[in-house]
């Protein structure tokens, strides 16, 4: 069984909500953009901006921890919270999860 993905309601991005079944060998990132959610990934999934951020509501601390560069990254989140994920660096994604997509972004790609 493949743990399942739930994403709670985002006005612009899900505004009702999604639940799917997570994918194999592919990002958090990628199988919401995979589910139709266009959440931003500015710098291409490589941990260099937070367009990607995402709170994890549940499933966090069954998580592989952070690397430093998210973490680096995560600093400069908008709306920084304990639970927070680059979504692109949560790969694969191995246990059920519930997320909530911030309300803001801000794009720190390095040019
Ligand atoms: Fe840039 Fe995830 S897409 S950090």
């Amino acid at each position: 069984m493949m743990p399942t993905i739930t994403v709670l309601p985002h006005d612009s991005l899900a505004p009702q909500g999604a639940s799917f079944e997570a994918s194999s060998g592919v990002s958090l990132c990628q199988q919401l953009l995979d589910h139709g959610i266009d959440i931003e990934h500015a710098c291409g999934m490589v941990a260099a901006c937070t367009t990607c951020h995402v709170i994890v509501r549940e499933g966090f601390n069954r998580l592989p921890m952070s690397g430093d560069e998210e973490d680096d990254m995560l600093d400069k989140a908008w709306g920084l919270t304990a639970n927070s994920r680059l979504s692109c660096q949560i790969n694969p994604v191995e246990v059920d999860l519930t997320i909530e997509l911030p309300r803001y972004t801000i794009n720190h790609a390095r040019e």
